[in-house]
C-alpha cells in the first residue's frame, strides 16, 4: 500500500508521516480499549477542504472494540494522538471522522528534505521486469488517431513503470506479412510504374498507404464489374493476384520477397518519422515474419495435455465455455496458424528472450475478447508468466467534427494531427504575441513543445477506458485543463528561480522554525508529499490520467499561491526563502510528472 517517501536527501531523516500516524492509531486503540487491530482498519485519508486538518482517520471500525459512539472515540483517540506524537498539533472530530492537523515542523522539514531532489518520485529498484507493448501497426498504411492514443498510453505507462522502480522493456509486434501488405504491393506492381517515396517526394508511409488504397478502390470497381455479370461469389482478379502474392511470399519467392521488403522499408522510414516527433521509442521490435510460424509447438504441447482438442477436418481448439469464452480456434485444418497461434507463440518467445514477470499489451478494446481467450489460454498452458499479463485496453478516439470514422470511413493521419496541434499552439502564441523576444529558431521549439504538450495531455488525461473526443483547439487553451496551462506554471517557476538567481538571492539556508505557514502552502506541501505514492497508484491502475490530474491540481495550486501571495515582497525573509524553496521543488514535480507523460517542459514561453 503505502511505500515510504524514498530519494530523500539523506542528510534529513524523513518520517514517514502516514505510516507514523497509523502506527499511532494502532497503538493508541490498543492503549485505550485493550484491543489489538490491524493496520488494514486504518483507513487514512487527505482531509477534505472544508474541513480544518491534514489527515483524517475513520474510527467507525474502532466503535465496537470501544463499546462508544464515533464521536467519543475520535475524541480519545484524538487526545491520545495529540499528546504522544510530536508532530500532530491539533484534532477535531466531525461526524465520526478524525481530523489531524499535522504540525508546520513537519512540513518544514519534510520541504527541507526534498528541495534538491530533481528526480523527485523516482522510486529505486523493486527488481521487476516489466515488457510493455504498444503502437503494433499493420505496415500497409500510416499511423493514425487511434494509434496515437495507443502510443502515448504506452509511453507514459512506460515511464510510469520505470518511476516506480521497474525493469521496462518497450517493444511492438510489427504485423508486416500477410494479405494486407501483399495488397499494397500487387497495387504498385499495377499502378505504380515503378515510383518510389524518394521519386514522389512522399512519406513512406503515406506513399504505401496511397497503394493500399489504390487496392480497395480497384478491388471495389471489379466486384461492381463481377455483380453486373451475377458473379457476385466470385473473387476479383485483383484479390488473386494478392493472394498469389502472398503464397509465393511464403515459398520464399526472391521477387516477392524483395518487393516486400523495399515497401517495408519506406513503410519503416515513415513511422520512424512519426515516433521520433512523439518523441517515443523502442527496445526491442518483434516482426510478425519471423514469429508467425511460433505458436505450433504450443499447440502440439497442449494437445498432449488435453488443453486443446482436434476436430475431424485437424482443425485445433480450444473449449472456454467453462470460463463463458466459448470455443476458439487455434490452428486451421491445414496447419496454417491463426492471430491467436501467433499471439501464444509470441508471447512465450518474449518469455524466454527476457524472463519478464509481467507484460502488458496496449491494444484497443475492440480486441478485449481476443486477449481474455489469449490469457485464458496461458494460464490453461500453464505458462510460468501467465498471471503478469494485462490487457491495456483504451477506448475510440474521434474528432469533434466527426473526421474520423473508424475502419472505412476517412481515417486521420498522426502525422496531419501533429501538424494541426502545432498550427494551433502557433496561432495561439501569435495572438497572446508572448514570443516577442525569441529568435525564430526558439520561438519553433517552443511552439512545437506547447503544440505537443497539448496533443499528448489531451489525450492521456482521459481513462484510457474511456472513449474520447480529441478537439485541438481545445487541446491548447492556457486557460483549461491542458498541457500548455501546466507548462505556464512550470515557466512562471523557472522565472521565480532566474530571477532569484539574478538577485543573488540564496535559500539554501534552513527555513526558520518560527515561520507559520499559510493554508495553500500547507496544502501544496502536502501534495507534494503525496507524489511519490501517486506514481505507484498510476502503475498499479495502470493508469497515466492520475499522473495527469495529479499535475493539473498541482499546477493550480500553485497559481492560487501565485497570485494570493508574492514571493519577492514576502513580508519577512523566512517567507521568502521558504517559498523560494517550495517554488523549486513545485518546479521538480511538475517536470517529473509531466514527463511521465511524455512532455517536454519549455524554459520559457
Ligand atoms: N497489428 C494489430 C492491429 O493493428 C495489433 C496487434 C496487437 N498486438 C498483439 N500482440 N496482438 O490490429
Amino acid at each position: 500500500m503505502r511505500s515510504n517517501l524514498n530519494k530523500m536527501d539523506t542528510t534529513v531523516e524523513m518520517i514517514d508521516i502516514i505510516a507514523l500516524i497509523q502506527d499511532k492509531v494502532m497503538e493508541g486503540v490498543e492503549h485505550l480499549y485493550q484491543e489489538k487491530i490491524d493496520r488494514s482498519k486504518v483507513a487514512l485519508n487527505t482531509t477534505r477542504k472544508e474541513f480544518e486538518g491534514d489527515y483524517t482517520v475513520v474510527v467507525f471500525p474502532f466503535t465496537k472494540a470501544a463499546k462508544k459512539g464515533p464521536q467519543q472515540v475520535g475524541e480519545d483517540l484524538g487526545q491520545f494522538l495529540v499528546e504522544n506524537v510530536d508532530q500532530i498539533k491539533a484534532f477535531n472530530v466531525i461526524k465520526g471522522f478524525l481530523n489531524l492537523v499535522v504540525d508546520d515542523a513537519y512540513w518544514k522539514q519534510f520541504l527541507e528534505s526534498v528541495v534538491n531532489s530533481e528526480d523527485y518520485g523516482q522510486h529505486p529498484s523493486n527488481g521487476k521486469k516489466i515488457m510493455v507493448e504498444f503502437s503494433s501497426p499493420n505496415t500497409n498504411k500510416p499511423l493514425h488517431l487511434g494509434h496515437i492514443r495507443n502510443i502515448l498510453l504506452g509511453w507514459s505507462c512506460s515511464r510510469i513503470f520505470e518511476a516506480a522502480g521497474y525493469d521496462v522493456i518497450r517493444t511492438q509486434i510489427v504485423n508486416d506479412r500477410g494479405i494486407h501488405i501483399c495488397k499494397s504491393m500487387v497495387a504498385w506492381q499495377q499502378f505504380g510504374n515503378g515510383e518510389t517515396p524518394e521519386s514522389t517526394g512522399l512519406k513512406g508511409d503515406h506513399f504505401v498507404g496511397k497503394y493500399y488504397v489504390a487496392y480497395n478502390n480497384e478491388d471495389k470497381k471489379q466486384k461492381a464489374a463481377l455483380e453486373a455479370e451475377g458473379k457476385d461469389k466470385e473473387e476479383t482478379a485483383i484479390m488473386k493476384s494478392a493472394r498469389d502474392l502472398l503464397q509465393k511470399w511464403e515459398a520464399n519467392d526472391e521477387e516477392v520477397r524483395k518487393l516486400w521488403a523495399s515497401m517495408n522499408g519506406w513503410v519503416y522510414e515513415g513511422f520512424n518519422a512519426t515516433y521520433d516527433k512523439l518523441g517515443v521509442r523502442f527496445d526491442k521490435l518483434y516482426y510478425e515474419s519471423d514469429t508467425y510460424l511460433l505458436g505450433k509447438d504450443a499447440i502440439d504441447k497442449g494437445l498432449e495435455k488435453e488443453v486443446f482438442y482436434k476436430k475431424e477436418d485437424g482443425s485445433v481448439w480450444i473449449d472456454l465455455e467453462d470460463a463463458k469464452l466459448d470455443h476458439k480456434l487455434v490452428l486451421r485444418s491445414d496447419g496454417t496458424s491463426v492471430y491467436m497461434t501467433q499471439d501464444i507463440g509470441t508471447a512465450s518467445q518474449r518469455y524466454d528472450d527476457y524472463k519478464i514477470d509481467e507484460m502488458v499489451y496496449v491494444v484497443g478494446d475492440e480486441q478485449n475478447y481476443h486477449f481474455k481467450v489469449l490469457f485464458e489460454i496461458m494460464k490453461r498452458l500453464e505458462a510460468p508468466f501467465a498471471n503478469g499479463l494485462y490487457h491495456l485496453s483504451y477506448g475510440m478516439v474521434d474528432l469533434p467534427t466527426g473526421r474520423m470514422k473508424s475502419r472505412e470511413g476517412t481515417v486521420v493521419d498522426a502525422d496531419d494531427l501533429v501538424e494541426e496541434v502545432i498550427a494551433e499552439a502557433h496561432e495561439g502564441t501569435k495572438e497572446r504575441g508572448d514570443l516577442g523576444a525569441f529568435s525564430e529558431e526558439e520561438q519553433k521549439e517552443i511552439i512545437r513543445k506547447i503544440g505537443m504538450a497539448a496533443l499528448k495531455y489531451f489525450i492521456v488525461k482521459v481513462n484510457p477506458q474511456k472513449r474520447m473526443v480529441f478537439d485541438p483547439k481545445e487541446s491548447v487553451d492556457l486557460q483549461g485543463n491542458t498541457g500548455p496551462y501546466i507548462q505556464y506554471a512550470s515557466v512562471r517557476i523557472n522565472g521565480v528561480l532566474q530571477r532569484a538567481a539574478k538577485e543573488g538571492l540564496d535559500f539554501s539556508g534552513a527555513i526558520d522554525p518560527s515561520l507559520n505557514l499559510e493554508t495553500i502552502e500547507k496544502d501544496i506541501l502536502l501534495q507534494i508529499y503525496e507524489y511519490p505514492n501517486v506514481v505507484l497508484n498510476a502503475a498499479k491502475d495502470y493508469d497515466p490520467s492520475v499522473i495527469a490530474s495529479y499535475c493539473y491540481n498541482l499546477a493550480k495550486n500553485f497559481n492560487k499561491f501565485w497570485h494570493d501571495h508574492s514571493i519577492f515582497n514576502a513580508e519577512t525573509e523566512a517567507e521568502k526563502i521558504f517559498r523560494l524553496k517550495m517554488s523549486k521543488i513545485i518546479g521538480y514535480t511538475l517536470k517529473n510528472g509531466m514527463d511521465l507523460l511524455g512532455i517536454e517542459m519549455p524554459e520559457r514561453m
